[in-house]
């Protein structure tokens, strides 16, 4: 169907697991491509609704509340609100951001599990599942870990690799261990409700096929998964965390995530759409009243001419492109995406991001270091999306993108044109003698620039739309910069007045273009102009301002960024790589046992360091003067990298007094010192944590 027979626009974006905040990579990924889109749509006047929420059943969110002692809900509750508040505060514009744990999300999804049931799509299957012994639970998803039979990723997931993005049952994992008590599983005997994609196969493969239009990277995983045979899928699974699954015989059992999750966007549209949602249940969601749809939830989702698309990171593709299609297919009602405008992922300094080893931009954080600078995480977001391929987020770019464009570009040519023309007449759109050849020709690439902008955003390439803006506003800077109408004003004021009434026009239509991608400037900038925001079919003209407009006051849109504030950034980063290798730092294996005689063979005792002198002539040996409460003794001890002489005098220490003297470098070594040894090879004494006497025996 060509763009125009489309009367609506479904907007999804992904909803995000309850786990955790959000992050730089979700944001580049999904959340901004879909705003932008979004925001441009509505610009352009389209019935477009924008859903998303949070993701609140599924393993990683129960697992994360047993590692915290915490319920589930709890968890849930915590980063909803998180999430939801960062989102809003961001400026990423959605009609509603809903959550799976409401009600109307577990009947709508319950609601749906029956219609397939009930139509009998689902193949009823008793199969041997992994079950942790210890843990009396069955074994799905990311409770079970193995080997990737596909890449030999050792820490595959039971559901998905995550090196090579395979998707995986747990019974393909090689060497299967629990996730809950580290285990290894058993076979047994449960029932579940299959999906089965493997008879679907033909009426799926037709619906990829209809979309060799979509991006190389999203339809070649299609064709390959497709290419690979479908297998059938359990929908349900046997946990206690999720949606009850609404048949009989199913006590204990969940609808699957990956099932519950994508109706989530249906269930959104529903509380978003319905006219009598009850106040109480409002309170839990983000729902934006001024955003208000025209029609019941149904044309959303039922009506041809909706147009859907789903925005996701490249994780998710098989689940939105294949198995989601294929639960709307079997049910029959509903329209299938018609776009799935996956991106690839962003890395944070040369390294993949990762929540748990806290490698990561986080949204929540950067609003309270950079409370009024949205629109330059979002720019650089942008401008380095990682559309094609994988890319790279580094502060140095952050600061170097906000300064030598937004700042240098952008924010330098609408404040030279406010300001001069403040100075030189009080504010006022003004206009002088005919235009040059020079004015014409920039008016003449104006024009052009809204629909070249369109067609990238509509084609889902806002790097690319994004560089044109700039372009726009490269163009508006060179003007004036050519133009020079600080020096003009002295002789020739009639040319002034021209080329300042160009260069405001040219401002007013940065305010137009930039409602998408830089929606905060854009607003400052409309304010600034003393102009109401305007649609974007009004850019491309140079009558955005009457003869004789008043402008607001200037102030800046853009503000350098020093180095401290990224060095900062950047040492908050190199603090959590710290504490990310000491924890990846693998204790020593353990030795064999011995009998408790061995152990108190060996005669331990507290005692005080007296003396303390370098061994000449050695870096490592320190001779020691020991009192061990039954004698003073020398021991020579392999700690001068790690301690100065003069430093340890006086501290208590344990010594092993009935080891074989020996002498070291010329001196007699009557004993051992005791160290623990820190992995990197740090050094330190194992001393009493209180006072102690000296001889006491240690045992
Ligand atoms: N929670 C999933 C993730 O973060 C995405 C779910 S998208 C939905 O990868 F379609 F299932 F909602
Ligand atoms: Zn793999």
């Amino acid at each position: 169907m060509g763009n125009d027979t489309f009367k609506r626009y479904t907007v999804t974006a992904a909803l995000p697991y309850t786990n955790g905040p959000v992050h730089i990579g979700h944001l580049a990924g999904v959340y901004i491509p879909a705003d932008i889109y979004v925001r441009f749509l509505r610009s352009t006047g389209k019935d477009v609704i924008f859903v998303s929420g949070s993701d609140e059943h599924g393993v990683p969110i129960t697992l994360k509340a047993r590692n915290e002692g915490v319920s589930p809900q709890e968890i849930v509750d915590k980063y909803h609100k998180i999430i939801g508040d960062s989102f809003k505060d961001f400026g990423i514009a959605f009609n509603i951001y809903h959550r799976t744990s409401s009600q109307t999300h577990h009947d709508t999804a319950s609601g749906f599990f029956k219609t397939l049931y009930d139509k009998g799509v689902f193949v009823e299957e008793e199969t041997e599942q992994y079950f942790d012994e210890h843990a009396g639970q069955f074994l799905a998803d990311r409770y079970i870990i193995g080997t990737c039979p596909k890449c030999g990723n050792e820490e595959a997931y039971g559901d998905q690799c995550e090196k090579c993005g395979s998707s995986l049952s747990p019974t393909e994992l090689i060497n299967p261990r629990s996730t809950l008590s580290g285990a290894k599983p058993v076979l047994k005997k449960t029932k579940n409700w299959f999906l089965p994609l493997d008879t679907m196969q033909p009426q799926i493969e037709a619906y990829i096929d209809l979309h060799k239009d979509w991006k190389p990277n999203v339809y070649g995983q299609c064709k390959s998964w497709l290419s690979g045979g479908l297998n059938p899928r359990a929908m349900t699974r046997d946990l206690d965390w999720g949606v009850q699954v609404p048949v009989e015989g199913a006590d204990g059992k969940v609808l699957y995530v990956w099932f519950d999750a994508p109706i989530g966007y249906i269930s959104g549209t529903k509380d978003l759409c319905d006219p009598d949602l009850s106040a109480e249940k409002i309170t839990d969601y983000y729902l934006n009243e001024s955003l208000k749809p025209k029609d019941n939830w149904e044309k959303y989702w039922y009506a041809e001419d909706t147009k859907l698309v789903h925005f996701i990171g490249k994780d998710n593709i098989v689940f939105h492109c294949i198995i989601f299609p294929a639960m709307l297919m079997a049910h029959g009602q509903f329209q299938l995406a018609d776009n799935v405008p996956a991106n690839e992922f962003l890395n944070l300094e040369g390294d993949k991001i990762s929540t748990s080893r806290n490698w990561a931009v986080w949204l929540h954080e950067y609003l309270q270091d950079f409370p009024d600078k949205q629109d330059v995480l979002r720019y650089v977001l942008t401008a380095t999306a990682p559309e094609t391929k994988d890319n790279d987020f580094t502060w140095k770019d952050f600061q170097a993108r906000n300064n030598n464009e937004l700042v240098a570009i952008f924010g330098n040519f609408v404040n030279r044109v406010l300001v001069l023309s403040h100075k030189y007449f009080d504010g006022q759109v003004v206009m002088g003698s005919d235009f040059s050849d020079t004015d014409l020709n920039v008016m003449q690439e104006l024009k052009d620039y809204p629909s070249k902008i369109a067609a990238s955003i509509e084609q889902y390439r806002f790097r690319e739309a994004l560089s044109e803006f700039m372009n726009l506003a490269r163009l508006g800077n060179k003007y004036l910069a050519d133009a020079e109408p600080w020096k003009l004003i002295k002789t020739d004021e009639e040319r002034v007045k021209t080329i300042l009434n160009i260069g405001l026009q040219i401002a007013s239509n940065l305010a137009i273009l930039a409602q998408p991608f830089l929606p905060f400037s854009s607003q400052k900038l409309f304010k600034m102009l003393n102009l109401e925001v305007q649609d974007w079919d009004k850019a491309g003209t140079l009558n955005l301002l009457p003869l004789g407009h008043q402008l607001n006051e200037a102030t800046l849109l853009f503000e350098k960024i020093e180095d401290s504030e990224i060095d900062a950034q950047i040492q908050k980063l190199m603090d959590s790589k710290i504490v990310n290798e000491q924890a990846a730092m693998k204790a020593e294996e353990a030795k064999p046992n011995v009998s408790f005689e061995q152990f108190s063979a060996m005669d331990i005792r507290i005692g005080t360091i007296l003396e303390a002198e370098k061994v000449a002539k050695t870096k490592k040996l320190l001779k020691l003067k020991i009192d061990t409460g039954l004698d003073q003794r020398i021991i020579v001890s392999g700690i001068a990298e790690y301690y100065e002489p003069e430093e340890i005098i006086g501290k208590q220490v344990s010594v092993l007094i009935n080891l074989e003297p020996r002498e070291i470098k010329g001196i007699l070594s009557q004993g051992m010192i005791l160290m623990a040894e820190n992995s990197d090879g740090n050094l330190s004494f194992v001393a009493p944590s209180a006072g102690i006497k000296n001889g006491s025996v240690v045992r």
